[in-house]
This record gives structure tokens, sequence and C-alpha cells, in this order.
């Protein structure tokens, strides 16, 4: 199977997990991402009976709205029952590196609101260590290059991601060659950088639930 059709397979069982919230008034939230759209794309045919999705980018907004399906501002909800987006990796206790798209501030955003989160991910997103993937860090563009230091003081090695503007005005620093084995301790340390808006690692609020595309089928497993 090719990587498509895996994220097709995952984006399609995650449907699952909005049916219990059709005809309820529930609204859900949706992430970013081309596994993200696949599943919007899944979505379409319940639109009608779902009451609304909260998006975490102005491209899945876009899409949800291209379906039919009503948008709702965040601020106007209490609570998600359910956020369902992709992951660049994800590791065993269900940490991710996100922002792969540059949706990450209002993916976590999203994603804090949210009781559940069910990651979708082709076969090849699941790792044993964070870091392969370069670590998406968004910052004030004012603050670009202070940040930029202090990410090469704790040993990446941070590039500037060209032509790229946050839907919150700011830039992309991509951190490659980090090895990340305390992810809640770097997810923290990265934070506390002025300048910094958030970084990608979801780790002090991981998935809950996985769906994860192979070859033997569409894997599901709990946040252990
Ligand atoms: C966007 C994200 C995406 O979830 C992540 O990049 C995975 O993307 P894809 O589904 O295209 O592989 O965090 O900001």
């Amino acid at each position: 199977m090719t990587q498509d059709e895996l994220k097709r397979a995952v984006a399609q069982a995650a449907v699952a997990y909005v049916v219990p919230h059709l005809d309820t008034g529930a609204v859900i939230g949706v992430g970013t991402g081309s596994t993200a759209d696949l599943f919007i794309d899944a979505l379409a045919p319940h639109g009608a009976r779902l009451a609304g999705a909260v998006a975490s980018s102005e491209r899945s907004a876009k899409r949800l709205a291209g379906h039919g399906i009503r948008i709702v501002e965040l601020n106007e909800v209490d609570t998600l029952p359910v956020y369902i987006d992709g992951a660049d990796e994800i590791d065993g206790s269900f940490a991710m590196i996100k922002g792969g798209g540059g949706a990450l501030t209002r993916e976590k955003i999203v994603a804090a609101v949210a009781r559940q989160f069910v990651c979708i991910a082709d076969a090849s997103k699941k790792v044993a260590v964070l870091g392969r993937f370069p670590l998406p860090v968004e910052v004030i563009p004012m603050a670009r290059a202070y940040v930029a230091r202090q990410l090469t003081a704790l040993g990446g090695a941070p590039k500037l991601r060209e032509g790229f503007i946050t839907d919150n005005g700011n830039l992309i620093l991509d951190v490659h060659g980090l090895s990340i084995t305390d992810p809640v301790g770097m997810e923290t340390r990265i934070n506390q950088i002025a300048g910094v808006v958030t970084n990608g690692l979801f780790a002090a609020r991981g998935a809950d639930v996985l769906l994860l595309g192979t070859e033997q089928g569409v894997v599901e497993s709990r946040r252990p």
C-alpha cells in the first residue's frame, strides 16, 4: 500500500470516533495536514448531522466549509468531545512531533480543549525516539535570532522555514538534530524561551488514541 492509501484508511477509520456525536449538538475538533484533509473528506457524508467543527487552521476551515460543515470558533464552545489530527512522529508513550504543516499553535490550543485526542497516522510516523523529524517552533518575528541561538544552545540546529508565515502571523524555526528522550521536559524548556509562541512537541498533552495505518490494516491503540 502507498503512504496515501494508509492515510486514507486511518482517515476513514477515524469517522467512527465522530459517529457517537452526530445529532447530539456536539462540535468536534479537526486538525491540519494531508491526513486531516482526507479525514475531512471522509467526514463529508455525515456533515449535515454534525453541529459543527473547530478547525486548527485556515486551510482546514476552508476544506470543512467546502463540504458544507459549519465552522465554529473555539471561543464559542466550552469543550470538544474529540479532536482528530495527524502527526509527524509519535512515540511509544503517544508523545508527538507536530507542525509539519505549520499549524502547531492552533493545534495545541484545540487539543487542550478536547476531551479525547485521536491521532491518525501512517506507519512511517511511529518512532522509538522523537526528533528525526525537525521540531517546528513558532516564533514571534522580532525574536527569531534570539530564539535560534537558544535552540542551538539546547543542541539543535534551527532553520528558518523560508517564505512561510503561520495563521497567527509568526515564523517557524525547524530544529534539526534533536534526539528527544524527555519529550515533556523538552516541550517545557523550549516554551520557556522568550519569543517562542509554542513548539511542536505534544507531550504534556499527547494523543489518547492512535489509529495507525499499516500493511496489516488500521491498528487501534490507547495511550499506555
Ligand atoms: C500540521 C501537522 C500535521 O498533523 C502533521 O504535519 C502531519 O501531516 P500529514 O498528515 O500531512 O503527514 O501537525 O501542522
